[in-house]
Formats: C-alpha cells, structure tokens, sequence
C-alpha cells in the first residue's frame, strides 16, 4: 500500500507523472475517475486552503467527501487516536486524508488501516502535498527549466512543515536554496543562511515567505510580531524591480510577511499555488487510489 505521509514517498518520475495529470487538471472540468468512492478527511488543525483544496479536487473526481469535525467528534470524550481511526477505517473510504499538530502521526497511523493516508500537515514534520504544488507552480513558471533555480526561503524555517518538505523536495531537482531569517528560526542544516535580506536578495529567481508558526513556539520570541516585520517582511523597498518570483504557502501574515503592496505585485504567485494545489490533489488521489500497487 502507497501512502503520502512525506515527499520521501515519491521518486522523480512518480513526482514528474503527478504533474503531467495535474497539468490537464488545471482545466477545472469534472472527471468521473473516482466515481463513487469515499475519500474521509480528519483534520486536528485548522485549515483553509488544504480542507477546501482536497475537497475540491475530491468532489471534482466525483469521488465523496467524508469530514469528521473533529470539534463534534468523540475525541472529547477520550477517544484514542487509534480508536477513532480504526472506527473510521471499517467504514472502508478509499483514502483518509488528516492534519494533526504532532510530528509522525501520518505515519503512525498508516499500519493501521486498509487504504493511503495522505498527510494534510503534521506538526513540523511534512506538507507533502504543499511542497508537491510549490514545485508544481515552480515548474510551471519556468516551463520544466528548474534545474538550478536559486529559491531563498524567509521566515521561521525551524518549525515549518512547509520548509521542510520544501528543502527535501527543491534539492532533489537541482534547485540552489538559501535561507533567511532570525538566528532562532534557523534549522540546523547545511545551506547558506543569511539573517540580513539585503545580503541575498540579488541573487535568486525565487523568493518564498513562510509564516512566523507562533502555536508551535515554546515561549513567545516577540512582544509584536512588527519586531520580526522590520527585518523580514517582503516589501517593495527590497523587492524594488527585480525579476524574481513570490511564493507564500499561506495564511499569509499581512504587513508582517509580505506588505500590501506586494501581495498585489504580478510577481506574486501566492493565488496561483492555491489553484494548482487542487489540480496537484485531485493528481495525488487518482494516483494513490488507483494505480496503487
Ligand atoms: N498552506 C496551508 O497548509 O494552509 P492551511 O493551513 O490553510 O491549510
């Protein structure tokens, strides 16, 4: 059985496969593929884009959704977490998709069920399908020419499922990523780090924002999040004309992340990750589901 509980479950080709499907799903035209099946989402966490992008790319399948709300569910009465997924697994959906705030519970549970987990987020741990449709959009943009592309990623890279998914993923196709942030944000691992953007900024074609993850801090870093906005919001003084594209995974911190101004830019390609991320899902599911040997 193929799960997706990290990008590590994929190889090049199998990832190069996903996005010549989602390729034609950009489209947006219902497809009968997953007639019929059950795909059951659990979501711990709090969720925007990844809930309505796995639910969209589901009922565009003609697949069936099957949410738990975990805040009705009888987790508040003490239910295991294996309890309330062998429960849900004997209704035999064709995958469960679930987010959780601790590292390794996709794994965890995915020797415990008789079909693919997908990870929707654990912990710091992975984002699998985030990293899948950032490089989606990359690949996209350059028309398949990444090899070599200079991404520098900014913010609280430490505790960025996001950032890590993204760093296992970018480097398996060639591209050169960099680093940048406070000295607390910073993971130990070998790239170039850089705490002052000005030091970097001339030198990439690919600049992503990450969110400052306050819910995992164990204390608090900053009075006001402004402090971190000085130094490391994207803006137009430092982006000034420069032929670079900007990626945001989301929610987006505005004015602390990114100023105003430049989420508006035409370099920015935040929306256009948000709408690949369905074709990249519906892609994912229709692999996992049927080609799954
Ligand atoms: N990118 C992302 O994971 O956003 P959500 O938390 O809204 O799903």
């Amino acid at each position: 059985m193929k799960h997706l509980t990290s990008t590590k479950d994929l190889t090049n080709d199998e990832i190069l496969e996903i996005f010549k499907d989602a390729k034609e799903f950009l489209d947006e035209k219902p497809r009968d593929l997953l007639d019929n099946k059950l795909i059951t989402t659990i979501f711990f966490e709090n969720s925007t884009r990844t809930l309505s992008s796995f639910e969209s790319a589901v009922k565009r399948l003609k697949a069936n959704v099957l949410k738990l709300d975990i805040s009705k569910s009888s987790s508040s009465k003490g239910e295991t977490l294996l309890d309330t997924i062998a429960n849900l697994n004997s209704m035999s959906p064709n995958a469960i998709i679930i987010r959780h705030m601790h590292s390794g519970i996709a794994d965890y549970i995915k020797n415990h069920v008789n079909c693919p987990i997908l990870n929707a987020g654990d912990g710091k741990h992975a984002h699998p399908t985030q990293a899948l449709l950032d490089l989606f959009t990359i690949y996209e943009h350059f028309n398949g020419n990444i090899k070599n592309k200079k991404i520098l990623i900014v913010g609280d890279i430490k505790n960025s499922r996001v950032a890590t998914s993204n760093i296992e993923l970018l480097q398996r196709f060639g591209l050169k990523i960099s680093l940048a942030g406070p000295v607390h944000f910073m993971p130990n691992i070998n790239l170039p780090k850089y705490t002052n953007l000005n030091d970097c900024i001339d030198d990439i074609d690919i600049l992503m924002s990450l969110r400052t993850q306050t819910e995992r801090h164990q204390k608090s870093i900053y009075a006001s999040l402004k402090d971190y906005a000085s130094d490391f919001c994207i803006n137009k003084k430092l982006l000034k004309d420069k032929n670079i594209i900007l990626m945001h995974p989301g929610p987006v911190n505005r004015n602390i992340d990114i100023d105003d101004e430049i989420l508006n830019d035409q370099r920015s390609l935040i929306l256009k990750q948000v709408k690949n991320g369905v074709a990249i899902r519906m892609s994912v599911l229709k692999k996992l589901i049927l080609n799954n040997n």
